[in-house]
Formats: structure tokens, C-alpha cells, sequence
């Protein structure tokens, strides 16, 4: 089972990962976490891009799409590894994040035909002023006017293939707890 969570920057993803992990953990159940972009050479160059003052221009945008797809495709195997072990594999971003940051939908799947599509979404919905707060100007895609646009195709994907929506305004507590009861019914769990 690949389940991956997915949010605009500042949403508070890796902190929800983080307790999620935990909680996973004391279940007893075998994770493999993982996330994108990953730590191959792929993802230190895209690190390394996002930097850039260009980065959310077309050129520079059409260029990550193509870095993020090869990212990906070799995280596939571990993907495909894990699940063969019997791991529930839980990811910090996946396909998703470049169907709506670099937003070419039939290209964007083209050039992800090898990537595997996750068995359950979790979208951390925030409104973009909340989470441009808690970001720490990391990179350029902490801009209010992009996220904003990057929120709204979040919520029209979400839609279209049924993510889990989650409003990750709420407390720590609360946010935590209405993702593990998404993942236990996933997973057949009783909480
Ligand atoms: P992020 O999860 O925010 O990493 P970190 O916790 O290290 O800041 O991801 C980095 C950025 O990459 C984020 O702004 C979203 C962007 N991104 C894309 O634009 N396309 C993609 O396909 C992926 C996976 C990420």
C-alpha cells in the first residue's frame, strides 16, 4: 500500500508525517517513508534550482517537471520494493505535486508513465496567507500569489480523484487525528 500526503508548501506536511510515522510505529506497523524530491543526484540538482529567483517561470518549470519525473522514477523501485516486503510506504509528495506546481496535465503524465499512482491522497489543505506564515523562505515557490494558484489546482485534482481532504487549519491534535482515521479505514484498522 503506497499512501502519500500532499499540500502546499507551509500546509505542515512533515510535521503530520512525523506523528503519523510515530503513530504508525506503535501500531506495529513496517513503513518505509520516503519523499520527493528525493536525496539522488536528480534531487540535489532540483533542490538546488528551486532556489533560483526564475524557478517558477515556464522554461524553468518545464525543466523541474522533467528533473522531478526522473526523481521518480527512481524512487519507483524502493516504491516497489517496500510493498513486495509487505511495507505500507508513506510519502511526502508523489506524481500529484507536479500535476498541479508544474501544471501541464497531459505532459506531466506522459512523462510520468512510470511513475506509480498512490492507493490513497491525503491533501493538507491550508489557506496560502496561514501557510506562507509558517514558511521559512526556503525557496521560490514561497510566493503568495503562486501559492494561491497552486491551492486552487490542489482542490480542483482533489476532486477529480477523490483525495482525502483534510483542513490542516486546525489544531496539531486535531489535523493528526482525522489523518490516522483516514489511514486506519484505509488500512482496516479499528482506532
Ligand atoms: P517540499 O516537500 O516542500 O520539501 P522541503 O520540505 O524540503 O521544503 O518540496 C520542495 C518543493 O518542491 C515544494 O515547493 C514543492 C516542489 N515540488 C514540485 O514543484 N513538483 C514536484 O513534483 C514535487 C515532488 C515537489
Amino acid at each position: 500500500m503506497y499512501i502519500c500526503l500532499e499540500g502546499i508548501d507551509g500546509s505542515g506536511k512533515s510535521t503530520q508525517i512525523e506523528l503519523l510515522l510515530k503513530w504508525l510505529d506503535n501500531c506495529g506497523i513496517d513503513v518505509l517513508m520516503v519523499f520527493e524530491p528525493t536525496e539522488s543526484p536528480a534531487g540535489k540538482l532540483i533542490r538546488e534550482m528551486l532556489q533560483n529567483p526564475n524557478a517558477t517561470k515556464t522554461n524553468f518549470q518545464n525543466t523541474l517537471a522533467l528533473l522531478f519525473a526522473a526523481d521518480r522514477i527512481i524512487l519507483m523501485d524502493k516504491i516497489e520494493a517496500a510493498e513486495k516486503e509487505g511495507k505500507l510506504v508513506i510519502s511526502d509528495r508523489c506524481f500529484y505535486s507536479s500535476m498541479v506546481y508544474q501544471n501541464d496535465g497531459d505532459w506531466i503524465s506522459t512523462i510520468n508513465k512510470f511513475a506509480k499512482r498512490p492507493d490513497l491522497v491525503l491533501l493538507l489543505d491550508i489557506d496560502p496567507e496561514t501557510a506562507i506564515s509558517r514558511c521559512e523562505g526556503k525557496d521560490s515557490f514561497e510566493d503568495i500569489d503562486f501559492l494561491i494558484k497552486i491551492r486552487e489546482r490542489y482542490l480542483e485534482i482533489a476532486d477529480k480523484q477523490g483525495f482525502m481532504v483534510v483542513n490542516a487549519k486546525n489544531g496539531l491534535n486535531k489535523v493528526h487525528d482525522d489523518i490516522k482515521r483516514v489511514v486506519a479505514r484505509k488500512l482496516g484498522m479499528c482506532i
